[in-house]
C-alpha cells in the first residue's frame, strides 16, 4: 500500500473553484442532505473536483471544506483515506490501478504491474514520456471473484493476462478506452463461472402439480374466495386474552 501525502507545493494551484455547471451541480448536491447534515457531501465535492481537475488538490480540499464548513484536517481524511482520489498529477488518458491484495496476487497481479513497469514507468506515480498514463498498487477492489484486475477511471477491468491489459493499455493512449468494454474480459457474465452457469441448470418444475396453471374465470373466482390461512396469526384462545377483560 502506498503512502498517501498531498502533492509537492510545486505543483499545487494556488486557489480552486467549481466551473459554472459544477458549482450549480454542487449547490443541488448540498440540498439532498437535511438540514444540518451537509458534510455528508464531502465525498461527492471532492469526486467532482477530481473530475474537474484530474486530481485532488489541496486548494480543492480547503474550498470543499469551507463550502462544506468543516475543519480542514477532516476533509484531508477523507481524501487521503480513499485510494479512488488522486493527490498528485495522473496521467491525462489513463490513471492503472493494479489491485495487488492477496486473490489478485495469487492470480497474477504481479504480472500486470510488471506491464504497468513496462509500458508506463517503473515507478507507480510516475507519468509516462507524454505524460497521458500513469498506475499505482491499491488494495482490493472488491471484484476478488475475477482476479486479477485494474482499475480506469471508474471502471473495473478483470479476468486479466498481461496481454488483455497491454492492450487495454494501448487503447487508452490511443484516447479509446470508450471501446474497451468494462467488467470480465473473458467469457463470463458478472462473475457468474466462466462459460456460463454450472448450477441450477435442471428446467425447474412446479411443486404444487395439481394447480391448473390456465383456471377458468369460475375456478378463479372460488379460488379466490378461500379465506387466507391462520398460520400466522396469534392464538388468542387464552384466558388472559379474554376481551371481557379491562387488562390481560
Ligand atoms: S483482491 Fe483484488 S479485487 Fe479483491
Amino acid at each position: 500500500m502506498s503512502v498517501r501525502r498531498l502533492a509537492e507545493d510545486q505543483v499545487q494551484p494556488a486557489i480552486f473553484a467549481f466551473n459554472d455547471e459544477n458549482a450549480v451541480w454542487a449547490e443541488a448536491t448540498i440540498r439532498k442532505y437535511p438540514a444540518g447534515r451537509q458534510q455528508s457531501a464531502v465525498i461527492p465535492l471532492l469526486m467532482r473536483a477530481q473530475e474537474q481537475d484530474g486530481w485532488v488538490t489541496r486548494a480543492a480540499i480547503e474550498f470543499v471544506a469551507n463550502k462544506l464548513d468543516m475543519p480542514y484536517i477532516r476533509v484531508l481524511e477523507v481524501a487521503t483515506f480513499y485510494t479512488q482520489f488522486q493527490l498528485k498529477p495522473v496521467g491525462t488518458r489513463a490513471h492503472i490501478q493494479v489491485c495487488g491484495t492477496t486473490p489478485c496476487m495469487l492470480r497474477g497481479a504481479e504480472d500486470l504491474m510488471k506491464v504497468c513497469q513496462h509500458k508506463i514507468h517503473h515507478d507507480p506515480f510516475a507519468l509516462n514520456a507524454d505524460g497521458t498514463l500513469s498506475w499505482e498498487e491499491v488494495e482490493c477492489q472488491g471484484a476478488c471473484v475475477n482476479a486479477p484486475m485494474v482499475i480506469i477511471f471508474k471502471d473495473a477491468y478483470e479476468d486479466l493476462t498481461p496481454q488483455r491489459l497491454e492492450e487495454i493499455i494501448d487503447a487508452f493512449e490511443a484516447g479509446k478506452g470508450h471501446e474497451i468494454k468494462p467488467g470480465p474480459q473473458i467469457d463470463r457474465i458478472f462473475s457468474a463461472p466462466e462459460g456460463g452457469p454450472q448450477t441450477l441448470n435442471d428446467e425447474i418444475k412446479p411443486v404444487r402439480t395439481n394447480l391448473d396453471p390456465h383456471p377458468s374465470a369460475e375456478e378463479a373466482a372460488a379460488a379466490a374466495s378461500v379465506p387466507p390461512a391462520d398460520a400466522g396469526r396469534p392464538k388468542d384462545t387464552a384466558a388472559e386474552t379474554d376481551p371481557k377483560l379491562k387488562t390481560p
